[in-house]
């Protein structure tokens, strides 16, 4: 039986940008022609820099933008090609947890009606009260708190509402984009290491965006990494720390905080000559597997 959860192929998704006469002037290529596997149970990280294309792409997978080209299969079943019915049944197990848990969370709502709104599509009122409840203790709530709402809430316990309202209804898969950079750096590794439980108790699988190359590394199995809407470089995290291939994989790693003050100015001003130069991906068309599990973009 094959390990895949999900699998895109050659996805594009292209948004033209018009001028001010309303005329389409050119496109951003947001997605540019991107394919990937995500194994069951494992965490996938996505990085690259701002407007790169990796909430576009996570929002693709789970059919929240509509592709130009390409396919998506969740569980082999395609999920551009499925009737509604069938593509409603399949979007059930794909949930997401947002950047922002407070835009993102209902201000009128509860802690406990707020977990309770996606239960009530699928059970009865006492059992959807039995999963909701202990959903939210199972996140760190206690009793008194199930009756507050957002605005009461800190941004991390808020953010664990969110965590909750994508869990309690047993998805198979979970975007978690951004799900820790809006919330203070001291709790951001409390929220981590329950995303990282719950991945383990239910047996989730994981992409995750983030900004954040150490986290990235910390969570992730693989790690996938795009620029200017093209994934140039995949492969098993340490390998993609231990091993870049990727021009652009490089410069990233580069730019992470080092400890070392002599260290981190040299590799600032090396930083700040390559960032002079633009990566030209334009002639790059091989997705070549350069080690077991490692890929990477390269000319032909
Ligand atoms: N609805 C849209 N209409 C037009 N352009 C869009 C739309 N959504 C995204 N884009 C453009 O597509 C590109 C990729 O955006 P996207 O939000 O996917 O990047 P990102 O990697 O998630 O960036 P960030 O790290 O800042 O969240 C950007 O140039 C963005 O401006
Ligand atoms: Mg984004």
């Amino acid at each position: 039986m094959s390990n895949e959860l999900i699998r895109v192929e050659n996805i594009k998704r292209y948004f033209p940008v018009k001028n001010n006469f309303g005329q389409v002037k050119t496109v951003v290529k947001a997605v540019d022609n991107v394919s990937l596997t995500i194994k069951k149970g494992e965490t996938l990280g996505l990085v690259g820099e701002s407007g790169s294309g990796k909430t576009t792409l996570g929002r693709s997978i789970l059919q929240l933008e509509t592709i130009d080209e390409g396919q998506i299969y969740f569980k082999d079943q395609s999920l551009i090609t499925s009737s509604k019915e069938e593509k409603k049944q399949l979007l059930k197990e794909m949930q997401i947890i947002f950047q922002d848990p407070y835009s993102s969370l209902n201000p009128r709502m509860t802690a406990l009606d707020l977990v309770l709104e996606p239960l009530l599509l699928q059970f009865s009122k006492t059992e959807a009260l039995e999963k909701a409840k202990a959903i939210l203790t199972k996140v760190g709530f206690t009793e008194e708190m199930f009756s507050k709402y957002p605005k009461e809430f800190s941004g991390g316990q808020r953010q664990r509402i969110g965590i909750a309202r994508a869990v309690v209804v047993k998805p198979e898969f979970i975007l978690c984009d951004e799900p820790i950079s809006a919330l203070d750096v001291s709790i951001q590794a409390q929220v981590i290491n329950l995303l990282v439980d719950l991945q383990k108790e239910l047996g989730l699988t994981y992409l995750f965006i983030s900004h954040d190359l150490s986290m990235v590394r910390y969570i992730s199995d693989r790690i996938a990494v795009m620029y200017l809407g093209k994934l140039v470089e995949l492969g098993p995290a340490e390998k993609i720390f231990s091993e870049p291939q990727h021009a652009y994989t490089k410069r990233l790693l580069q730019a992470i905080p080092i400890a070392d003050p002599k260290k981190a100015r040299a590799a600032q001003a090396e930083n700040e000559m390559n960032h002079l130069e633009e990566i030209d991906t334009s002639n790059q068309t091989e997705w070549v597997e350069i080690s077991p599990e490692h890929f990477v973009l390269k000319e032909r």
